[in-house]
């Protein structure tokens, strides 16, 4: 929802969570509807699964998965405050071989989101550590990440399935380059749309995220 002042009360009260308007980007794109299996790969700390579960009214079977323990644990608190509790969360790294998740998956998801760990370009406004942090070398590795993730939940994406492929960085290496390679090697791809924002065109954080479909 978009308000024009801040809602503190209900922020004090915990029932309303801050999010720039960027975060939508790639929640519009999955689209998701009530009754669909819906993965979350790199959820924590949960604001778009939050979103997802307003789209879909809590009515479907999410699965919200992160690697950091930390992380999950304020995912965890997030969701259930945020009144979420349809997702069940997973601690899970993608790299690595997860048991429970593939079990969990049970034929498959409908609508993968992978919001990937990347440079945080898009964000650079409000993280000024950013610009200090960032080597030449950090856009490269970061795609290799982005690829081992995006190639180990597409086990799990159904024929006919959506994954949707995002980010909060600017950069060509971690966003198009990214989709352009994972298109190229799996021919069941077809990329459906993309999306980007802009913080000095549209006022707000950067993003990207590109839908894609899983043919069979
Ligand atoms: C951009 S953040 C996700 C933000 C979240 N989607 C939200 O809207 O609140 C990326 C997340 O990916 C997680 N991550 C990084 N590498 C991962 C991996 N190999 N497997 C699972 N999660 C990973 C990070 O811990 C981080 O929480």
């Amino acid at each position: 929802m978009k308000v024009n002042s801040l809602p503190s009360d209900a922020l004090e009260r915990g029932h309303c969570y801050v999010q720039d308007p960027s975060t939508t980007i790639a929640c519009q794109l999955l689209d998701p509807k009530s009754g669909e299996r819906i993965l979350d790969a790199c959820a924590a700390p949960g604001g778009k699964t939050a979103l997802i579960a307003e789209q879909v009214k809590n009515r479907a079977f999410i699965v919200a998965c992160d690697r950091e323990q930390r992380r999950v644990r304020a995912m965890r608190a997030n969701l259930q405050r945020l009144s979420a509790q349809i997702a069940l969360v997973e601690q899970c790294d993608w790299t690595r071989q997860s048991r429970s998740i593939l079990q969990s998956a049970n034929g498959g998801f409908d609508r993968v989101l992978v919001d990937a760990p990347c440079s945080n370009t898009g964000v650079m406004r409000r993280r000024v550590d950013v610009r200090w942090r960032l080597t030449l070398a950090d856009f490269g590795r970061m795609q290799e990440r982005q690829i081992a993730i995006i190639r180990a939940v597409l086990r799990l994406l159904k024929p006919g399935g959506v994954i949707v492929y995002s980010t909060c960085s600017l950069e060509p290496e971690e966003n198009e380059e990214v989709v352009r390679r994972i298109v190229a090697e799996t021919p069941a791809l077809r990329l459906e749309a993309q999306k980007h924002s802009l913080p000095f065109r549209d006022g707000f954080d950067g993003a990207f995220a590109a839908k894609l479909v899983r043919s069979t």
